[in-house]
């Protein structure tokens, strides 16, 4: 047997046993004694009675430990055209001020703090300084507009939102305190106090009730850890669900912190004092987990870069990264690659560095396309690895396990399931599909360490959407198979959620807008295949009667309706008029049978459906925009 199959199903048939040993990893103040229990609802709870402070773990104890000196955080900002080495030490010093400062403003244990900063240090700092306190965190990222801000403030009602002044995109300084001033203006519950770190590209104008970040540090005490339980929350962090409504998925704190330092050795090899690069956002959960906490949980050196993959100032920025900080494993989305293969398809730029202090590059976020596996897998002389996750499990379901066992990658597989993931696909009678058979991912319950808990204030959303489904597994939302050989390959959502540039978008949150327009009586708001962000959203909108407008007006309308509402990061750009949507006898919308048209895709009538001839008419609108590309990738039907 080999060594990560003995090790896999060491993890699932003594899960007690297992995760006790990988707890040995973390400095806890009192060890767990319970390791795996059960809340009323059946769900599992981790290392409930051991005692912890995530802050301690990953910067106290190092500097404790003899690692004062080294560097914690390498920040690179083409942006900001600013570099920045930050200690241990030092993080750990910043951490404990704002932590002061943060009680002063009134924050403890189990208080919210909303967090909307881009990727300076400070976001990390604000991060740990809040688990630190015990406070729960929530991280709402940048290119989020306002009203997404506020309904995160509304759901959370956090005793202190922290902002900076500004985000730096592309050229393009974005300022963030107009944004927070109209989500507080927006929202129901109104935050105690608002802090602002000012950034030099643009200070804001601050109230004589608000905070200037500096300000308040100057005068604030050395917080110390305060002690928590495994269980307690360590951060909020809300995602898009099938509706309106961004669910919050709750994070606790030992379980979380032990599948992290898990990770670190058994998926991405790493050992303390080297260094990781993760290109993603704070705001995400990549950003929580492989920017922010496992990397100095790990004891290593984390790469913050406030920058694009290309064109800062081209497409060999990440090359000059990994050799400038000598870093050993690099992950991003295959969306970034794709950017650099558009912008320099024979990577020329990538003959300017020295890149073999690089071992593994890891991709993530979106399934890895052949054709950019095959492009990387040519150019590198490491292992590519794809891996599959998402915000709810806060690391990686599947993965190539170097640390444990490097085994051949496939094209397009994210490989076997990660130790403490019993992952199984059930066919549409609820049944273990066969290899190669396709169906529904779903987890066999309990989930392992590092999984989210529920979601913040809906234990009913939280059963509903991940639970009810089939009893006893929790409910991934992806379709996919396993090969003859255990490889498993994830195709993609079997709801309406898209992926786009590797970021998770709501349709139904889309169409919520759109249908909102006194113009539009109905739409549909689908993912259509780009070559460069994977999916794109696309409007299919039916128009009242009467309506006597301009429809090349009214499509910009919608555009910029998206925009405003959810975010410059939704990509909405396109809107179609159409006369009819196809639907089935009993009036709902074949979204599933729209994405297939929109992909190019031969399809076959159904008999459920309700008027054929709106297919044909959806599909000649489409030819006629020539939008859809057929897609390498096969959705489930
Ligand atoms: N703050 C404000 N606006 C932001 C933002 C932020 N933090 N991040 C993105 N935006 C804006 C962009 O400026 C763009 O605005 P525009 O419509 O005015 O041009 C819009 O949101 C869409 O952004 P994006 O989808 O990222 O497109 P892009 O063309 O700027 O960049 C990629 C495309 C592929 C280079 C980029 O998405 C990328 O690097 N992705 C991979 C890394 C990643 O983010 N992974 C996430 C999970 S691992
Ligand atoms: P998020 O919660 O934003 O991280 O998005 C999670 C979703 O992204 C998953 O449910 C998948 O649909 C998709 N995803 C993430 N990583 C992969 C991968 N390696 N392969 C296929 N899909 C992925």
């Amino acid at each position: 047997m080999s060594r990560y199959l003995q090790i896999f199903q060491q993890s699932i048939d003594g899960p007690e046993a297992f995760w006790a040993e990988q707890a040995k990893r973390i400095p806890w103040y009192t060890p767990p004694q319970t390791i795996l229990s059960y809340d009323d609802q059946q769900h599992a709870r981790w290392f409930s009675d051991g005692e912890m402070n995530l802050c301690y773990a990953a910067l106290d104890y190092h500097v404790d430990n003899g690692r004062g000196e080294q560097a914690a955080i390498f920040w690179d900002s083409p942006a900001a055209q600013a570099k920045k080495t930050i200690s241990y030490r030092e993080l750990r010093d910043k951490v404990a001020h704002f932590a002061g400062a943060l009680t002063q403003l009134g924050v403890t244990k189990g208080d919210r703090v909303v967090i909307y900063m881009p990727m300076i240090p400070e976001a990390l700092v604000a991060m740990y300084a809040c688990a630190r306190l015990g406070a729960i965190h929530s991280v709402v990222f940048g290119g989020f507009a306002p009203h997404e801000l506020a309904a995160r403030i509304e759901d959370a009602e956090p005793k202190v939102v922290v902002a900076a002044s500004c985000g730096i995109e592309l050229g393009k300084v974005l300022p963030y305190k107009p944004m927070v001033d109209q989500a507080i203006e927006l929202s129901s519950h109104k935050p105690d106090a608002c802090v602002v770190y000012q950034r030099e590209a643009h200070r804001a104008e601050l109230r004589v009730d608000e905070h200037d970040w500096e300000a308040l540090v100057a005068k604030a005490p050395f917080a110390e850890c305060v002690p928590v339980k495994g269980t307690d929350p360590l951060y909020i962090l809300y995602t898009s669900g099938t509706t309106g409504k961004p669910k919050g998925v709750m994070r606790d704190t030992g379980g979380y912190a032990v599948a992290l330092a898990y990770s670190m050795q058994a998926i991405y090899a790493m050992e303390p004092g080297e260094v990781f690069f993760t290109a993603s956002d704070v705001g995400w959960v990549v950003g929580h987990s492989y920017i922010v906490y496992a990397p100095l949980l790990a004891g290593c050196t984390s790469v913050v870069y406030e920058g694009k993959p290309v064109k800062t100032p081209d497409a060999g920025s990440f090359w000059r990264l990994i050799e400038e900080y000598r870093v050993k494993s690099f992950f991003t989305a295959p969306t970034a690659f794709r950017a650099i293969k558009k912008e320099d398809p024979d990577a020329k730029l990538l003959q300017n560095y020295d890149i073999s202090s690089l071992k593994h590059l890891y991709v993530a976020g979106e399934r890895l396309d052949p054709p950019t596996f095959h492009w990387l897998d040519d150019l590198l002389d490491v292992p590519v690895i794809d891996h599959w996750w998402q915000t709810e499990t806060g690391w990686p379901i599947a993965a190539n396990l170097p640390g444990i066992e490097t085994v051949p990658t496939k094209a397009g597989s994210a490989t076997f399931p990660v130790p403490g993931f019993n992952v199984q696909v059930l066919n549409r009678d609820g049944e273990q599909a066969k290899p190669m058979e396709q169906g529904s991912v779903v987890i066999k319950q309990p989930m392992p360490p590092g999984c989210l808990t529920g979601v913040w204030h809906d234990e009913r959303r939280f059963h509903s959407a991940y639970m009810a489904a089939y009893p006893g597994y929790y409910l991934t939302g992806d379709g996919g198979y396993f090969d003859e050989q255990g490889y498993l390959f994830i195709m993609g959502r079997t709801d309406d959620v898209i992926n786009v540039a590797g970021h998770r978008l709501s349709t139904g949150e889309m169409e919520e807008v759109v249908g909102a327009h006194p113009a539009v009586a109905e739409c549909a708001v689908i993912g259509i295949h780009d070559d460069l962000k994977g999916q794109l959203p696309i409007g299919l909108v039916i128009l009242k009667d009467g309506f006597e407008g301009d429809e090349a007006t009214l499509e910009a309308e919608l555009i910029a309706r998206v925009r405003e509402h959810i975010g410059p990061i939704a990509c909405f750009k396109q809107v179609l008029v159409v006369d009819r949507l196809p639907k089935t006898r009993s009036g709902k919308i074949l979204r599933k049978l729209l994405r297939t048209i929109a992909d190019g895709k031969e399809f076959g009538i159904p008999s459920t459906i309700d008027d054929p001839t709106s297919l044909a008419d959806v599909h000649a609108a489409m030819r006629e925009r020539s939008v859809g590309a057929a897609d390498k990738a096969t959705p489930l039907d």
